[in-house]
């Protein structure tokens, strides 16, 4: 595989994935908005496409993450060109049990929706694909904090504002956004993994005790004595996502420990212009 077209490179993910591709791969950066691509005008070997409205853009979602994609799937001059596809954990219906790749797809949000109907619209592309089912990305990609709650929360602790945590406690998961970075060039090896789709996640964790470990490494860094309170809150909405045919696929593949993750986190924060 010589180029690969990365669309979304000036966002939280594409900038750690780009760094990333950069060295082993011809990266050519999508500059033009996806409804401005002109029929059959791009010829890379592969596509990475990230390019998309996040869920508090909702009125965006359609528009760019359905027909955007659209307008990429046209762009491409030719018929068998590899896509991966950024999708999300938000295309799957309420579960009870951790989510499985067959799991129902059903989303009442436009986000949900919006990614669905791209996943669709992809395999009936007739280009070979990979769909990638991240959970919320966080961590420090070199640049940025991204929009995940954990980076609101180091904020809020670095300022020492007081942070607010529901109860019960719940767990969730979440994944690193080097981890994922690290991660790609092995899925765009090629492989019986094509054609399919992976859930990505770290296993879970339980989401108070991560909160704590991450006020305990503002302390550390900044001096700062952490103000949390705790409050009653709604029960607890995402399940989680099944790791298994991830595992299975990409034994080799691990994740960074959490504490190197939250250090990295907010020494990247501290660096920040206020
Ligand atoms: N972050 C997460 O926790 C998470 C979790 C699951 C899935 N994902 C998926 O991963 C992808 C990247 O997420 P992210 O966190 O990196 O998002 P992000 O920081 O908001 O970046 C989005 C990128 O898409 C570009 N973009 C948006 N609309 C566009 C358009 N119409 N034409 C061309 N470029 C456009 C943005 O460029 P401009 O700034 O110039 O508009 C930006 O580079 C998304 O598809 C998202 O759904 C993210």
């Amino acid at each position: 595989m010589k180029e690969v077209l990365l669309t979304g490179t000036s966002g939280y993910l594409g900038h750690a994935l780009a760094k990333m591709l950069e060295p082993q791969f011809e990266l050519k950066r999508l500059t033009a908005r996806l409804a401005e691509i002109q029929p059959e005008s791009l010829h890379p070997d592969c596509v990475i496409h990230l390019a998309g409205a996040l869920r508090h853009r909702e009125t965006e979602c359609f528009e760019t993450n359905f027909l955007g994609f659209q307008s990429l799937l046209k762009g491409l001059a030719h018929p068998k060109i590899p896509i991966v596809y950024f999708s999300s954990r938000a295309v799957y219906a309420p579960h009870s049990e951790p989510l499985q790749e067959d799991s129902p797809l059903a989303s009442a949000e436009a986000y949900g929706q919006s990614k669905i109907q791209a996943e669709r619209l992809l395999l009936a592309s007739g280009h070979p694909f990979l769909i990638l089912r991240p959970t919320l990305i966080w961590g420090w990609n070199g640049e940025q904090a991204g929009r995940s709650f954990i980076a609101q929360a180091a904020k809020r602790l670095m300022r020492q504002e007081t942070l607010t945590l529901y109860l019960p406690p719940r767990n969730h998961d979440s994944l690193y956004v080097q981890d994922l970075a690290r991660w790609l060039p092995s899925l765009l090896s090629p492989g019986p993994h094509w054609n399919q789709a992976f859930n990505l996640a770290a296993p879970p964790t339980d989401f108070h005790t991560l909160i704590l470990r991450l006020a305990q490494e503002v302390e550390r860094q900044c001096g700062h004595s952490p103000q949390i309170q705790f409050q009653p809150g709604p029960p607890a909405r995402a399940p989680l996502l099944s790791l298994a045919k991830f595992r299975q696929t990409f034994p080799q593949l691990g994740w960074t420990p959490e504490a190197q993750i939250l250090k990295a986190l907010v020494q990247g924060l501290k660096a920040l212009p206020e």
